[in-house]
């Protein structure tokens, strides 16, 4: 079986897409800086496995390193994580953003090249459409304006890793965009852990769940939607982890580019978050109707159709699952990793 490297892999969706791999047979190797994450989280991936990854704690753009990883492992393909992905901190350190996420990929794609490794698959966003012309949004929607510098890299990015694969055939590239990722392992040993005060509405919502945070603030209820509040594509991170598996066998077909919705194809509210959160956790989840949030758009959700035609992957926990399997994380570890 093949040897992958997952950048960001200590990260959230990263470590649950090594848990997938390694059960799907690959072997795993991570690169990661730790920027925003742990080692504690690989701990918990071979934990559950029973399996090793092989871990290198370095910066994506620092190119000796990275020529180390590829001289020492044979990699068939990257699965790139590795970023940084704070909204709102994006707005004010545009610079650390650019150079970040995409100096960073930009080095590390020279030395796949000079390594003669020319599978990658990339970790994009809904967030490219920008205020979409349609839901439910489907690949052909065309890109949109983003509204934050962290939108910016993501769309740049693919244009950069569209561009690389047209000048060379013997890339492949998969361009995956991500709607909304909750949920956690059902094991309850990994899950999301957020620094500070979390922007997200699920991390923020598991604060108040565990009584760090008095209510949730709910960002706008005069929404053009059903209950006039934001309507989003929430998918559970195992899914979406699975969803990487199955782009990899993709790429074993030397597909050129191409890009995949991962989403659920069902939009739900800040109001039915709320609500099936307060069932999984037993009790009322207290909030406040606030101003709407800056940036924010009504509706957003994905028409998955082309994933499953063509990477035979289906989103399979509801929103039920997500709730639960966040508040089954939470509860267990209540701070985290730490
Ligand atoms: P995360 O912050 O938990 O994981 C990212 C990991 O990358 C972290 O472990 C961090 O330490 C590492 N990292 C950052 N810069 C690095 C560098 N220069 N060198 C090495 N390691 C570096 O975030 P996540 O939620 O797991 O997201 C993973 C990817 O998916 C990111 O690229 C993110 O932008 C993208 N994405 C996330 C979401 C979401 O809602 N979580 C939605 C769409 C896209
Ligand atoms: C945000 C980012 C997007 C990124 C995505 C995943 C913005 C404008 N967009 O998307 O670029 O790809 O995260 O990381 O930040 N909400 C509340 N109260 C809260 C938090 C959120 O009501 O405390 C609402 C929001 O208004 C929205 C929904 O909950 O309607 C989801 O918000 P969030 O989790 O931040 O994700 P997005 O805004 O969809």
């Amino acid at each position: 079986m093949h040897t992958i490297l997952v950048t960001g892999g200590a990260g959230y969706i990263g470590s649950h897409t090594c848990v997938e791999l390694l059960e799907a047979g690959y072997d795993v190797v991570v690169v990661d800086n730790l920027c925003n994450s742990s080692e504690e989280s690989l701990k918990r991936v071979e934990k559950i496995t029973g399996k090793q990854v092989k871990f290198y704690k370095a910066d994506i753009a620092d190119k000796t390193e990275m020529k180390k990883i590829f001289e020492e492992n044979d990699i068939f393909g990257v699965i790139h994580f590795a970023g940084l992905k704070a909204v709102g901190e994006s707005v004010q350190k545009p610079l650390e953003y650019y150079q970040n996420n995409i100096s960073g990929t930009l080095n590390m794609c020279e030395v796949m090249r000079e390594q003669g490794v020319k599978n990658i698959i990339f970790s994009s966003s809904a967030t490219v459409y920008g205020d979409p012309e349609m839901v439910p949004i489907t690949e052909a929607c065309p890109k949109g304006q983003c509204t934050n510098p962290y939108g910016w890299t993501k769309s740049m990015l693919e244009q950069m890793l569209t561009d690389i694969q047209k000048a060379d055939e013997e890339w492949n590239v998969i361009l995956l965009r991500y709607f909304n990722p909750i949920g956690a392992h059902k094991s309850g040993l990994m899950g999301e852990d957020p620094n500070g005060i979390p922007n997200n509405l699920m991390p923020y919502v598991m604060k108040v769940a565990i009584g760090e945070l008095p209510h949730v603030n709910v960002f706008g209820d005069d929404y053009p939607t059903p209950d006039g509040t934001g309507v989003r594509d929430y998918i559970h991170v195992v899914d979406l982890a699975v969803g990487h598996v199955k782009a990899i066998q993709k790429i074993e077909e030397n597909p050129g580019v191409k890009v995949y919705n991962l989403g659920t194809g069902n939009g739900y509210s800040v109001l039915d978050i709320i609500k099936n959160v307060s069932k999984a956790v037993g009790k009322e989840i207290p909030y406040v109707i606030a101003e709407r949030r800056a940036g924010d758009i009504a509706e957003c959700y994905a028409d998955a159709a082309l994933a499953k035609e063509e990477l035979g992957w289906e989103a399979e926990n509801g929103i039920k699952e997500m709730c639960e399997d966040s508040w089954n994380w939470q509860k267990n570890n209540p701070k985290g990793y730490r």
